[in-house]
């Protein structure tokens, strides 16, 4: 097949956790450019109906459903309104996140058990449910948003419960796609550096230092992360499973 043909995603179904804004919202509205039929799946449900709209008028089907990833009754429903909907799942973007800073001295356990709640039990819970429906469909692809803060730790923010979740990240998708090759489910995930978000702002007094420490001097747009999703969703990549695509203007290689 052409190779411009395997990038492609029509017919295929994909969900996306924190599909509401940021870069669930960006990797979502380049599956729908591609042809994918899209969930938007987020706690921000206002929010979700409202991207769903938009990237519906680029002609796919899409829906917004709402989920608290942390939940695993939630999560279940969630991919059971998914399925009722679209008849099946191909594609899951598991990148639901949060982030909060404290010093690991003070940090409650309270801050500690949410990030890992969210940012690591989400992105199992969410690629659990997701497989079951792939294992009895013969396939399909999972994508994971881990961060370069799984590879490194941040400073000077106080961040440890963040870069540890994301270094669970990070494993969990090797562990999943050695355990899932055999029903032909691939499972990768991406690392991106400073991307500017409502997570990551552009206006933060700390951005001036994350540029002076980034080779390519500034912050990622969520865009640039879009083409990456897409290989990893797509036929142009049935090879590539259980790798972590770094995507962070060099930041990690000094
Ligand atoms: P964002 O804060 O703009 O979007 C996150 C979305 O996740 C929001 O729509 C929020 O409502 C949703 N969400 C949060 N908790 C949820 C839950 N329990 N259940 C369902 N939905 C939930 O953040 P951004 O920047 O788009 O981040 C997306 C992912 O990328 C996160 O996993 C983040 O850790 C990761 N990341 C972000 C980087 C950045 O610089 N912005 C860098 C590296 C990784």
């Amino acid at each position: 097949m052409d190779i411009g043909k395997k990038f492609r995603l029509e017919g295929k179904k994909a969900f996306i956790t924190g599909g509401a804004r940021g870069i669930g919202k960006s990797v979502a509205t380049a599956m729908a450019q591609w042809g994918a039929d899209v969930a938007i799946c987020d706690r921000n449900i206002a929010l979700a109906e409202q991207t769903a709209k938009e990237i519906a008028l680029l002609g796919v089907k899409t829906l917004a459903v709402e989920v608290d990833v942390t939940n695993p009754d939630s999560v279940n429903k969630m991919v059971e309104t998914i399925v009722n909907n679209f008849g099946t799942i191909d594609i899951a973007f598991n990148n639901a996140g949060i982030c909060e800073n404290a010093n690991a001295e003070d940090m409650t356990y309270e801050s500690w058990k949410r990030v890992i709640d969210v940012n690591l039990t989400g992105v199992f819970l969410t690629a659990q449910a997701a497989g079951r429906v792939m294992i009895k469909n013969g396939g399909g692809s999972i994508i994971n948003t881990a961060s370069m803060s799984g590879h490194i730790a941040n400073c000077p923010q106080v961040q440890c419960g963040y870069n540890s979740s994301k270094a669970g990240v990070i494993m969990l998708t090797k562990s999943l796609a050695v355990e899932w090759a055999k029903h032909n489910i691939r499972v990768n995930c991406i690392s991106p550096g400073y991307i500017g978000t409502d997570m990551t702002n552009v206006d933060d007094p700390l951005a001036p230092g994350w540029k002076a420490v980034t080779p390519q001097g500034r912050l990622g747009s969520p865009d640039e992360l879009q083409g990456a999703v897409v290989y990893l969703a797509s036929d142009a990549s049935t090879f590539t499973t259980g790798t972590d695509i770094v995507i962070d203007g060099g930041f990690t290689c000094i």
